[in-house]
């Protein structure tokens, strides 16, 4: 064996398949026992990213465009409705889905919605928001006041409530494995998800906000 056979037995040349399996995942912008966050678009991490159990998200679906109460008052430059493509690939991803704003997408029927009722929403604004999910099982509704809401604000201005996102994940009888937010935004999914104990992954394209949910993660007291 010469030595070039030799170098050829103990290194193999990467292929192009190997080059494609390679991980491709950012460095994470943030991590701790139970949380990974990126800051990137989602679009190019999401192929590379192993399996998760439950994708429980908020894309934006343009408020800003749709000329809603928001429309009139926020120039939200994130705030494109998001690619129908971009809803298919989030049903992909996970054997179980909840897209809140899911009445914005031409989704599959479902009888399992999920509903947040806002008991003090005044007139002008709408007074419940709905949750697509992909399960076959009696559709439900919280009610949670906007007054409540506005208490936790951090400065993301479509922030959900935390109470919300516990029940969501509450509903998708979750006792274990991994939830993905790729429109983490503040990162009420992330927090939500820790404080029942679980693990969690967010994508947030806008670095500003990856911040603010890192600072929530760590103000964080764990509830269980
Ligand atoms: C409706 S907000 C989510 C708010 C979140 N539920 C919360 O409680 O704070 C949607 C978020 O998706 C982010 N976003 C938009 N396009 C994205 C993309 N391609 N990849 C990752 N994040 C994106 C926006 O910056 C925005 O913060």
């Amino acid at each position: 064996m010469n030595k070039t056979d030799n170098q050829t037995a103990n290194v193999s040349p990467l292929t192009s398949i190997d080059l494609l399996c390679r991980p491709l995942l950012p460095e994470p912008f943030y991590q701790d026992d139970f949380v990974t966050i990126y800051n990137a678009d989602c679009r190019e991490v999401l192929p590379h990213l192993s399996p998760v159990d439950l994708v429980l998200t908020d894309p934006p679906y343009g408020i800003y465009a749709c000329g809603g109460t928001w429309g009139h008052k926020a120039d939200l430059q994130w705030d494109k409705k998001t690619q129908p493509e971009m809803i298919d690939e989030l049903l992909q991803l996970a054997p179980k889905v909840v897209i809140w704003g899911g009445n914005y997408y031409a989704l599959p029927p479902s009888r399992g919605w999920l509903s947040w009722f806002k008991p003090d929403a005044p007139p002008s604004m709408a007074n419940f928001e709905l949750a697509w999910t992909n399960q076959d099982r009696n559709a439900k509704q919280i009610s949670q006041s906007i007054a409540a809401t506005n208490k936790e604000r951090v400065g993301h201005p479509t922030q959900k409530p935390l109470a919300v996102m516990k029940w969501s994940i509450v509903q998708m009888q979750m006792t274990g494995g991994v939830i993905l937010d790729p429109f983490m935004g503040s990162g009420t999914t992330l927090v939500a998800a820790k404080d029942l104990g679980l693990r969690a992954i967010g994508i947030e394209i806008e670095e500003k906000y990856c911040q603010i949910a890192v600072e929530r993660l760590r103000q964080q007291t764990l509830g269980f």
